[in-house]
C-alpha cells in the first residue's frame, strides 16, 4: 500500500452540483439547482459549483452558442446569489482533472450499469447505435466531476437522483478494488417542494430546456409578459383547487402548479393549499403569475447586466478554476497512485 492509502481519510463536508451549459434555463433548474446551491452558501460548508460543458458536447453544440450559453449559465449563477467569493464557480474544461478522473472511472464502471441509466436510456432512444460514446460514459465524468473533489453532498433536483447513487457504487467499487476508503460516498441533497418541476403543457412530463413547446416552461431570460402568459395557458382542470393535499393526488397539472407557487413562497405546498384551497384556478394563476414575475425579473436583469461584462464573467470563471485545480489536482495524484501509475516529478 503506498503512503496515500494507509490512513482512513476523514471527509470534511463540501459541497458539488453542476449545470450544463445547453441553453434556456428553465424554472426547473432554477428552483431544483441555483437558488438551492446559493442558499448553501449560508450553511458554512465549502461550495463548489460547476458549469459542466464537457457533459453538454455529449450531443453535438454550436461552438458559438456553447460559449454563450456558458456565460449566461456564470450570469445566472451569479444573479441567482452565487458569490464567488465564498464559493468556486468555474467551467469543468478548465480543470482537466475532472477528465482525468472519469477515464479512470470509465475503467471501474461497468458497462451494464451505464446501460440502465434512465437519462441514457431517454437521450439515446431507439437509436443508441448512433448516440456518442461520451453519452454513455456521461454518469462516471459526473462522478468525477463529485469525487474529483472528495465532495460529501450534492445538490441536485430529482432527476440526477440515480446518477449520484451510480457516483456512489463507483466510489465504493474503486475502494473496494484497491482496499482503501479514499472516496466519500456522497448524498444526494434533493429538498423543497420542487424537487422535479413538471412541464406547464404535461403534468406527467419534467418541465425541461429540451421540449420542443417553449409555452411548457419558463425559461429565465422570459419577460414579465411571458410568464404570466405561460402561466394562464398552463394545461389545469376545470375543479378548483382541493381543501386537502389528497385531494391533489390524481391532479398533476394542480400539484405542479402547487408546488411551484410553495417554493416560490419559500413555504410548504400545505400551507399554499391551506391558504389558497378552493378557488378557481382563474384566481389561483394570477396570484402565482405576480409571485413567479416578483420572483424571476429581478434574476433575469441582473443576468443582462452581468452578461454587459463578458471579461468580468470569464475572469472570476478562471479564478474559481485556478481554485478548482488546487483542490482537484492532489486527489488526481493520489488516485494514480493507489492504481499504480509511476509519478515521476
Ligand atoms: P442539468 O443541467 O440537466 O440540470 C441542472 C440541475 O437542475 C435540476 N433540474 C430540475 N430540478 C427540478 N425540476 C426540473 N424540472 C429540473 N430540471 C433540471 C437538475 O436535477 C440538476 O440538479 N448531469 C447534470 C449536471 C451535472 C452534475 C454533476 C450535477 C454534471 N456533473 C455533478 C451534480 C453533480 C445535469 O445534466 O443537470
Amino acid at each position: 500500500m503506498t503512503e496515500a492509502t494507509s490512513a482512513a481519510p476523514a471527509f470534511s463536508p463540501r459541497v458539488f452540483s453542476g449545470i450544463q451549459p445547453s441553453g434556456n434555463l428553465t424554472l426547473g433548474n432554477y428552483l431544483g439547482a441555483l437558488r438551492r446551491f446559493a442558499k448553501m452558501q449560508d450553511q458554512g460548508i465549502e461550495t463548489i459549483y460547476c458549469i459542466v460543458d464537457m457533459h453538454a458536447i455529449t450531443v453535438w453544440q454550436d461552438p458559438a452558442k456553447l460559449k454563450q450559453a456558458t456565460r449566461e449559465l456564470a450570469a445566472a449563477y451569479l444573479a441567482c446569489g452565487l458569490d464567488p467569493s465564498r464559493s468556486i464557480l468555474f467551467n469543468q474544461s478548465q480543470v482537466p482533472a475532472h477528465a482525468q478522473l472519469a477515464w479512470i472511472f470509465n475503467c471501474v464502471a461497468r458497462m451494464g450499469w451505464m446501460k440502465r441509466m434512465t437519462q441514457w436510456k431517454d437521450k439515446a432512444g431507439k437509436n443508441s447505435e448512433n448516440a456518442s460514446l461520451g453519452l454513455l460514459a456521461y454518469p462516471a465524468l459526473m462522478a468525477a466531476d463529485i469525487l474529483v473533489y472528495h465532495a460529501t453532498h450534492v445538490p441536485v433536483g430529482e432527476d440526477q437522483k440515480q446518477h449520484v447513487e451510480l457516483t456512489r457504487d463507483i466510489a465504493a467499487k474503486f475502494n473496494n478494488d484497491f482496499d482503501t476508503p479514499f472516496f466519500p460516498s456522497p448524498e444526494p441533497i434533493i429538498e423543497g417542494a420542487a424537487t422535479r418541476v413538471m412541464s406547464l403543457r404535461d403534468g406527467t412530463r419534467k418541465m425541461s430546456k429540451s421540449d420542443p413547446s417553449d409555452m411548457s416552461r419558463i425559461n429565465l431570460t422570459d419577460d414579465a409578459d411571458a410568464i404570466a402568459q405561460k402561466i394562464r395557458k398552463a394545461r389545469t382542470d376545470p375543479e378548483p383547487l382541493p381543501s386537502d393535499l389528497e385531494g391533489l393526488k390524481e391532479r398533476p397539472e394542480a400539484r405542479n402548479l402547487v408546488n411551484i407557487y410553495a417554493a416560490l413562497a419559500d413555504t410548504t405546498p400545505e400551507a399554499v393549499i391551506a391558504e389558497h384551497g378552493g378557488q378557481p384556478f382563474s384566481a389561483f394563476k394570477p396570484a402565482l403569475a405576480d409571485l413567479a414575475v416578483a420572483h424571476l425579473s429581478p434574476i433575469t436583469s441582473k443576468m443582462s447586466d452581468y452578461l454587459g461584462d463578458v471579461s468580468e464573467i470569464d475572469r472570476v470563471l478562471g479564478d474559481g478554476a485556478d481554485r478548482a485545480h488546487a483542490i482537484a489536482d492532489p486527489i488526481v495524484a493520489q488516485t494514480r497512485d493507489i492504481i499504480g501509475m509511476v509519478r515521476s516529478r
